[in-house]
């Protein structure tokens, strides 16, 4: 989401200028291939940010969205749309949990489960809700999950900002009980399961496992952004499984629809009756082209066995890069390789965003969040070889990166 802020970023002359792009335009894909409209080919370790889960031009996926194309595209939400019964048994079967609002986009999403938090509030007689949030999330660009981001750059200039929120550190269950200690306005609390703009942070299982007692006890909500973590990405189909725990509410986008836009709020027992009818909506939300590209997604997900992919090829990715990049991991040039399956984030010792051009000119896609972290969250189709590829451009060029700019291992 952070736009690149090299000084070879270019300004459209008609585009609202809310990101720094660099100075390519995309033509199209294959698989793990890009090619710019110059006809340099890019591999993509980045996946439009966690979002080309089958990479481009998949060949199931696309004949499956040209046939909805021919047939319905939109139809709102006055009737029913048979494709989101398919996707919310398929998301409720996956998840263990009951019911789904779709929407499309990351952010309207976590706006919802906002929404439900305040009305479970207010349907147990809290006038002030207040929602249990985290330093460095990341949850949107609306005014409210702005507020419920934990980012003062991404803030700044947009106060006021939406109250009702109460910010503690991740991984700190003290904190988080310190932070609420007698409070009874509290309703929710709302976090990524591992963070992603924030610079790839993961909760530990242990620390999901008494957030979701806390809640159990103190009857909360446990929210978990799972937006750009969740559909495979880590290796399960959501990143809190790992943990072995079920949340309440669980916004999801991203890589649901491989690229066609597409938002889902799915939410367990406790939440699932809270919205009726007047409540909350969306006029694309669940539209039958975005619910056919998530059933045919996952579909395809499951028989091609995506999630065993993401967990074996995102192993290969770290050893490969921590062997690469050993003797700057010992010095402390690299101060971490982290994350779980193909949500991978290094990160150095000094700030890198400048490496987004670097890769660029290599012929390779990447990010850098949080300043020096480069994330790496490539299609789930990714093979061995591909990674391979991706590790020998990378990783010499963060060496050099170290070297040059007084790193050095
Ligand atoms: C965890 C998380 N939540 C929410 C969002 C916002 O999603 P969108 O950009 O689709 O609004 C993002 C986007 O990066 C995200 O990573």
């Amino acid at each position: 989401m952070s736009a690149p802020s090299s000084a070879s970023t270019v300004q459209s002359p008609h585009v609202m200028n809310t990101y720094g792009r660099l100075p390519i335009a995309m033509s199209h894909g294959q698989g793990l291939r890009v090619w710019d409209t110059q006809g340099k080919v890019y591999l993509d370790a980045l996946a439009g940010i966690a979002v080309n889960t089958l990479g481009h031009n998949h060949p199931k996926l696309v004949p499956a969205l040209q046939d909805q194309v021919t047939k319905l595209i939109h139809c709102c939400n006055y009737y029913h749309v048979p494709g989101q019964e398919q996707l919310a048994a398929k998301l409720v079967a996956l998840s263990g949990m009951t019911n789904v609002f779709f929407c499309s986009s990351g952010l309207e999403a976590n706006e919802a489960a906002l929404k439900l938090a305040r009305k479970f509030g207010h349907d147990k007689g809290i006038d002030r809700p207040e929602i249990v949030v985290y330093e460095r999330a990341f949850h949107g660009r609306s005014i409210a999950t702005l507020s419920a981001t934990g980012n003062t750059k991404i803030q700044k200039g947009f106060e006021p900002l939406v109250e009702g929120f109460i910010r503690v550190p991740v991984n700190d269950i003290a904190a988080l009980k310190q932070a609420t200690e007698g409070n009874p306005n509290v309703v929710a609390v709302f976090l990524e399961t591992i963070q992603g703009e924030g610079g790839i942070n993961p909760m530990r299982a242990e620390y999901l496992q008494a957030v979701r007692q806390l809640c159990n006890e103190r009857d909360w909500l446990m929210m978990v952004d799972e937006v750009q973590c969740g559909m495979g990405r880590t290796g399960k189909w959501f990143a809190h499984q790992w943990a072995g725990i079920v949340p309440d509410v669980m916004p999801l986008a991203k890589g649901l629809g491989s690229g066609v836009p597409i938002g889902a709020v799915v939410a367990g027992p406790k939440a699932a009756s809270i919205f009726s009818p007047g409540n909350h909506g969306s006029t694309f939300g669940g539209n039958p082209l975005a619910m056919r590209a998530g059933v045919e997604t996952i579909r395809i997900m499951e028989r091609d066995g995506l999630l065993e992919n993401a967990a074996a090829m995102g192993r290969h990715f770290t050893e490969a890069l921590r062997r690469e990049l050993s003797e700057q991991l010992a010095s402390g040039a690299v101060k971490d390789i982290r994350g779980r399956g193909l949500m991978i984030g290094i990160e150095l010792a000094i700030p890198c965003s400048a490496l987004m051009q670097k890769a660029l000119d290599k012929g390779l896609l990447i990010s850098v969040t949080a300043d020096r972290v480069v994330r790496l969250v490539p299609p789930l189709i990714v093979i061995a070889a591909e990674v391979d590829a991706m590790v020998a451009i990378l990783a010499p060029l963060i060496r050099e990166f170290l070297a040059t700019n007084g790193a050095q291992a």
